[in-house]
């Protein structure tokens, strides 16, 4: 019998699902970094859907399920609000951004009371992808996310056209590709859920038509997906709505430039940038966009691009095991390095989102290689 060559990777598999367990809370809610001083004791939907996915993925059932009882009980907790934000959004008193629904919570699932640009539509998006997708991945049942699943779509499909902060909580004054992405990811996995009626699957039927339009003439140049609306630049956010969120075809063309447009700017021996402007500590490579990029290669059949990714994430754990926000070595905008250490402290480490997408890609590649 000839046994598997082993993959290495066993340690910083079983370290990741570790501390993303022993770190979830009693509420469910996964902390996005537990000592990091601006992000200590909030959990956002962003991270979270990202990480319950990495764990789904992994074989962990029960913390992803736990984590989508968390959102389901937000958004049970401010139904008022949607239905407030429903109600207006297509008369001449919309909500304003400030009282949208926010971008992160304290684990307790309130409100903070910190100052934040909260108003982000992505996050709601990518936890009914993450939710459904689970529930594909582990033939689960949806029933107890439903009135959730139900209440994030009114709210997507009433407010998806809507300038909101970007994944990086910048330019609120734009439209966002990766947002409008994992929106329209987002209504297309609740209507494939089955939980949501007639008219509700009309309304979210209609906004997806409306994504995929303003992606396509606003959204794209030179054939590639763009950052934000009617701009050149690029972001390597936007390799998430290629996979795994699929919401652009991942064997497509707009994909396959996406890709190559994503590399030729922002990848620096084998790590990925967030995009060139981009000052936060100077601007390193992040682990999690790398493994993005991984998954977009495994998905085009690139199993030795994906294993690079998965080498290069691997690469940036310390003798700790901890998966750092974002690396040195390489930055965009040294000069800004300096500032942001001031005032936030050293980069967050570890970053439960950085650990859940290094599992995420482990477990296509492995995936890939059956
Ligand atoms: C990132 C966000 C992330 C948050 C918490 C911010 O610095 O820009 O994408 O959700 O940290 O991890």
């Amino acid at each position: 019998m000839t046994l598997a060559p082993p993959r290495g990777y066993d340690t910083l598999t079983a370290a990741s699902i570790d501390l993303i367990s022993s770190l979830q809370e009693p509420s469910g809610a996964y902390p996005a970094s537990p000592d990091f001083s601006a992000y200590t004791g909030y959990s956002w939907f962003r991270d979270g859907a990202f990480i319950a996915d990495g764990m789904s993925a992994a074989g962990q059932r029960e913390s992803a399920e736990r984590f989508f009882d968390w959102c389901a009980g937000i958004l049970h907790r401010y139904r008022s609000t949607v239905d407030e934000i429903v109600e207006r959004a297509d008369g001449d008193d919309p909500v304003d951004g400030e009282h949208m629904m926010p971008a992160r919570f304290l684990f307790d699932g309130t409100v903070g009371e910190e100052e934040w640009g909260n108003f982000q539509l992505d996050g709601y998006g990518t936890w009914v992808w993450a939710a459904v997708a689970h529930g594909a991945r582990h033939n689960a049942s949806l029933d107890r996310w439903a009135d959730a699943i139900v209440a994030t779509c009114e709210y997507l499909a009433s407010s998806w056209h809507r300038e909101c902060w970007d994944w990086w909580e910048e330019h609120p004054e734009r439209i966002h590709v990766s947002t409008l992405g994992c929106v329209g990811a987002g209504l297309q996995a609740g209507i494939d859920s089955g939980v949501l009626g007639d008219a509700l699957v009309t309304r979210c039927e209609a906004a997806i038509i409306g994504i995929r339009k303003l992606i396509e003439h606003r959204g794209i140049r030179n054939g590639h997906l763009v950052k934000w609306l009617d701009d050149d630049a690029v972001d390597a956010s936007t390799l998430a709505i290629i996979a795994p969120l699929g919401f652009i075809d991942p064997a497509g063309e707009v994909a396959a430039r996406t890709i190559v447009a994503v590399r030729s700017q922002l990848e620096v021996d084998g790590g990925m940038h967030r995009f060139l402007a981009d000052e936060f500590f100077g601007g390193g490579r992040w682990p999690l966009l790398t493994c993005f990029l991984g998954l977009c290669l495994a998905r085009r059949g690139d199993l030795d691009g994906a294993r690079a990714a998965l080498a290069w994430a691997s690469s940036t754990a310390l003798a700790s095991g901890d998966l750092p926000e974002q690396v040195g070595g390489h930055l965009l905008n040294p000069e800004f390095e300096q500032f942001w250490i001031d005032k936030w402290g050293p980069v967050a480490t570890p970053l439960l989102w950085s650990h859940a997408m290094f599992l995420r890609l482990d477990a296509a590649v492995v995936e890939l290689e059956a």
